[in-house]
């Protein structure tokens, strides 16, 4: 087991690229098995995650090759017939393959997925909308999906409500299906849209028509190619977040502001400095953050995945705030956590008119007694404890309350964290951050 050891209280300074985006990198290399020819991915982080999914598909015949950032992927032949049904637990990604391998076999058997437990995480939009293309899907040996390909044509289809990787498993499904697929209610996440370039590179033919809308031209094949992935913008604003509660100053010069919208507007309401530099993002600590009450939505909504580095940022701004997670019905493991570090901030469920509307999970009864709100009042001073990181985005949020607090701080469930950051330690010690990674 792997553990951090972190002496809080130091400012952090300096310039740091930020990685390729992970949801992206998860999405392109799935997407390479939809050819049998040779793809080239550039700028693809070194993370636990990927090195799952890069052993899956090798395990069923992919060929890989990985040198620094680039990744080579070659699917001349695969057999899928007995996928890894632990390694594809570790991922909530993994169930994505049902569509490349749909569009290569006429029955496929996937595992039910995992990832981070922050809710059920049901994949049901997905299946139905693979349903609506033509396939069968039945829940066959415990824990698997068995699909019946039945020649996947294009169809108009609407997603009840919004899902990421639903609808890029739904892209790329249609994009070599007979016809021509309309999306309605489609995700937007700059994700999708990079995972559409590279789709449209390899001879797809896919054109996001209005906000919600995609509309796949299938195509009969697609070839080989190379390809650059966005920069992850979890990543910068994780380190945006380090500098304002480490009273720093972090200079991002691969931060993209276009696809940072509603993070760069919760920063003026709560008066946190940052600046365009001809080349990107300077996020800068000067006064004390004023108090927000702060939604999560789908993009362009403020992300889910920004909202506990911002808890975080409000118990150092003086008054009450509010953050309300609507997209995850459990995504607030970190709460105990800070409260042990001297956080004011407790959980409740807000009264909610119409939450059925409003939420994008689809349990919105609260019986299994998850919590959809915290509040905070600050500014608290944090002090360093022992922590425990419970998932990948609440273990950034615990490495940056440590950071930021008096004394030091223990805390372990790294292996979390290594999901998601590549050498997350070293590049925060860059910055000046006193931190330690030890074997335990
Ligand atoms: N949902 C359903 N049924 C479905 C699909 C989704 O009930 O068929 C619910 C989910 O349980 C969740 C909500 O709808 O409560 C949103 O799910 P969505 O499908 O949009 O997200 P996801 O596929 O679980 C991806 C990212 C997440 C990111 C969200 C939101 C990947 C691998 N994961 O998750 O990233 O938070 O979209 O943009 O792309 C992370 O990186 O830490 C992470 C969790």
């Amino acid at each position: 087991m792997e553990e951090y050891e972190i002496i809080g209280g130091v400012p952090l300074r300096g310039k740091i690229l930020v990685a390729g985006s992970k949801n992206v990198a998860l999405k392109v290399i799935i997407a390479s098995l939809l050819t049998r020819e040779k793809i080239v991915l550039r700028n693809i982080p070194d993370l636990s995650d990927l090195r799952v999914l890069y052993e899956l598909i090798a395990s069923f015949g992919a060929k890989l090759k990985r040198h620094h950032k680039t990744v080579t992927i070659e699917a001349k032949n695969l057999s899928p017939f007995n996928i890894s049904i632990e390694k594809s637990k570790k991922l909530r990604a993994s169930y994505m393959l049902i569509a490349p391998l749909l569009t290569r076999f006429d029955e496929v058997r996937i595992p039910n997925p995992g990832g981070d437990k922050i809710g059920a995480r049901p994949i049901d939009r997905s299946l139905n909308g693979l349903k609506h293309l033509g396939a069968s899907i039945k829940e066959c040996d415990e824990g698997y999906i068995c699909a019946v390909r039945n020649g996947l044509r294009g169809i108009t289809h609407r997603f009840e409500k919004n899902t990421h990787t639903g609808t890029e498993t739904l892209i790329l499904a249609a994009a070599l299906a007979k016809g021509k697929t309309v999306l309605e209610n489609a995700a937007c996440e700059p994700e999708v849209d990079d995972l559409i370039r590279f789709l449209n590179s390899l001879g797809a033919n896919i054109k996001r028509v209005k906000e919600r809308t995609i509309v796949i031209n299938g195509v009969s094949k697609l070839h080989g190619g190379s390809y650059k992935i966005m920069p992850d913008r979890n990543e910068v604003v994780t380190f945006a977040i380090a500098a304002y509660v480490t009273k720093g100053d972090i200079f991002i010069p691969n931060a993209q502001k276009e696809y940072l919208t509603s993070f760069l507007a919760k920063l003026e309401e709560a008066n946190c400095k940052w600046q365009e530099r001809r080349k990107g993002l300077q996020f800068t600590h000067s006064v004390l953050p004023k108090a927000t009450k702060l939604t999560t939505m789908p993009h362009p909504g403020f992300m889910t995945d920004w909202q506990g580095p911002w808890t975080l940022l409000m118990t150092q701004a003086k008054g009450n705030s509010i953050t309300h997670e609507t997209i995850y019905e459990d995504r607030f493991g970190y709460v105990g956590q800070l409260q042990k570090m001297g956080a004011r901030i407790s959980l409740f469920n807000p009264e909610i008119k119409n939450p059925e509307k409003l939420y994008n999970f689809n349990r919105t009864d609260n019986k299994n007694g998850s919590f959809h709100a915290v509040k905070i009042s600050g500014p608290t001073m944090l002090t360093g404890t022992n922590l425990t990181i419970p998932d990948l985005r609440a273990g950034a949020t615990l490495v940056l309350a440590a950071l930021s607090a008096k004394g030091k701080s223990t805390l372990t469930g790294v292996e979390h964290i290594d999901r998601g950051y590549e050498d997350f330690d070293i590049r925060l010690k860059k910055l000046g951050a006193k931190i330690k990674r030890e074997t335990i």
